[in-house]
């Protein structure tokens, strides 16, 4: 222990929150309709399976991409060999006309302001070690995608620190709660160095209004800090208002070329458009051209392989296919978002309104014991356990109000987010049941005056759950 470094011995990585913990659970006993009935289903898990068919269907049409072939002839070869790892530039230019196919074709990219990366988890810390260091702080709304504490601050040395956002107008941002963070960093004697959001939102589903993000512009115009845009879930918009990327907003405000215009800096990555998350592929998009050169730099520490991106350059280019993937994801995650919506008012559980993403942000308020993080976990653990089902509890995206749960509708079948709510009706009806008998308890004591020793007991939610199948 003695001999390694502070790094790995501290514990800032974040790996001990309850959102990688549930991952853990579920490994142990995941669900399979047919080998594992009983086990934990994964609703913790931001993956976009909606559309494999779609990209199935492509690799059958199109054997030369991933056969290492261009015309018929191999290019293993050429593909092997070292060459300019920073990307392929057929790579580089289908992947910025995707991104701005996916805006609407609103904004548009310029191959020389972009680095390649191993997915967006590293396009956050490369940007985070170009912008920030020890001392440094990044302000970030609340709640956040859990990963980035380790992203951000594990091996930059780099803070967080949090933008405190509420349900009471749907978690959006103000301009006081950006100020109160900002006071907050200085209190901490941290030197703000910019704001980080996502947008659409991870865990609220939800994207960025008009207004919220003029006011991040105005803000870092005013405070001459950095902004960073993670616009990782820009292609799971299904439903209106629709998206707008902070480019666009730069464009109509005729920021280009000002100064704010080389510190705003967009994340994206293939991870949840293309439900690619294994072949690792990432981008940051930055004005700022020592930003772009010192990134591409230290992108040599988690490139893209050559035949990853031979491959995706052909994909990304076949514009037939885009455009028929792009609209029915659309459809889908929209349909699926539905049944998860409607599977939980069910249940009697309601969830933010949301337009975007691959999960809902869910208030179980109701269901808790006392207002309090504790009986948040309780409930967690219970819903782990004893319901079988891997969600992310709120404070693990830091979010201010016990009671929020992340719950994601698009890493499974159907059928499994059938079951999946199913059980959770039963447990909420126990609950309610168990509540009611409780009320039932408290009326006869006070008319009988008898002393009645109550016991809270799961009993009847686990005979039900026997039952269900
Ligand atoms: C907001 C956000 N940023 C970054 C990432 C990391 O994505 P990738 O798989 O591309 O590294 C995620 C993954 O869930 C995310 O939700």
């Amino acid at each position: 222990m003695g001999l390694l470094s502070r790094k790995v011995t501290c514990n800032s990585h974040g790996q001990d929150s309850s959102y990688f913990l549930g991952w853990q659970e579920y490994e142990k006993n995941p669900y399979d309709e047919v080998k594992n009935p009983k086990g934990i289903i994964q609703m913790g898990l931001a993956e976009n399976q909606l559309c494999f068919d779609l990209l199935e269907s492509w690799l059958a049409k199109n054997p030369d991409a991933v056969s290492f072939k261009r015309e018929e002839q191999s290019i293993f070869k050429e593909l092997a060999l070292f060459q300019d790892y920073h990307g392929l530039p057929a790579f580089k230019k289908a992947l910025v006309d995707f991104m701005a196919e996916i805006r609407g074709n609103k904004v548009s990219f310029d191959t020389d302001h972009l680095v390649l990366t191993a997915g967006a988890t590293s396009a956050n810390e490369t940007l985070m070690f170009c912008l920030a260091e020890k001392g440094d702080a990044i302000l970030l709304p609340t709640p956040y995608y859990p990963g980035f504490d380790r992203d951000l601050k594990w091996r930059t040395g780099a803070e967080i620190v949090p933008i405190q956002c509420s349900s009471s107008n749907g978690f959006q941002i103000t301009e006081s709660a950006l100020e109160a963070a900002y006071q907050e960093a200085q209190r901490k004697n941290l030197r703000v160095k910019g704001v980080l959001v996502t947008n659409p939102s991870n865990p609220l589903g939800t994207t960025m209004s008009r207004n919220e993000l003029d006011l991040l512009v105005n803000f870092v115009t005013d405070k001459e800090i950095h902004l960073i845009s993670d616009e990782i879930y820009s292609g799971t918009v299904f439903s209106s208002p629709a998206f707008v990327s902070i480019m666009e907003v730069l464009k109509d405000r005729k920021l280009e070329n000002t100064q704010v215009w080389e510190r705003v800096h967009v994340v994206y990555s293939l991870s949840k458009d293309l439900g690619l998350p294994g072949f690792r592929v990432g981008a940051i998009y930055s004005n700022d051209p020592i930003v772009v050169a010192s990134a591409t730099k230290m992108s040599s520490f988690g490139l893209v392989s050559s035949q990853t991106q031979y491959l995706l350059s052909a994909m990304l280019s076949d514009k037939k296919f885009t455009k028929e993937y792009i609209s029915k994801n659309h459809k889908r995650l929209q349909k699926r978002q539905n049944k998860l919506v409607s599977g939980l008012e069910k249940a009697g559980i309601s969830c933010l309104e949301s337009n975007a993403g691959l999960f809902c942000w869910v208030d179980m308020r109701h269901l808790l014991s006392s207002n309090t993080f504790e009986a948040e976990m309780e409930l967690w653990k219970r819903i782990v356990y004893d319901v079988k089902l891997n969600i992310s509890p709120g404070s693990s995206c830091h979010c201010t109000e016990p009671g929020w749960f992340r719950v994601c509708f698009a890493n499974m079948s159907e059928d499994t987010l059938k079951l999946a709510m199913q059980r959770l009706k039963s447990f909420v009806s126990s609950i309610t049941i168990d509540n009611q008998t409780h009320q039932d308890l408290k009326n006869m004591r006070k008319k009988n005056r008898t002393k009645w020793v109550f016991r809270l007991s799961f009993q009847s939610f686990h005979d039900r759950e026997q039952g269900e199948r």
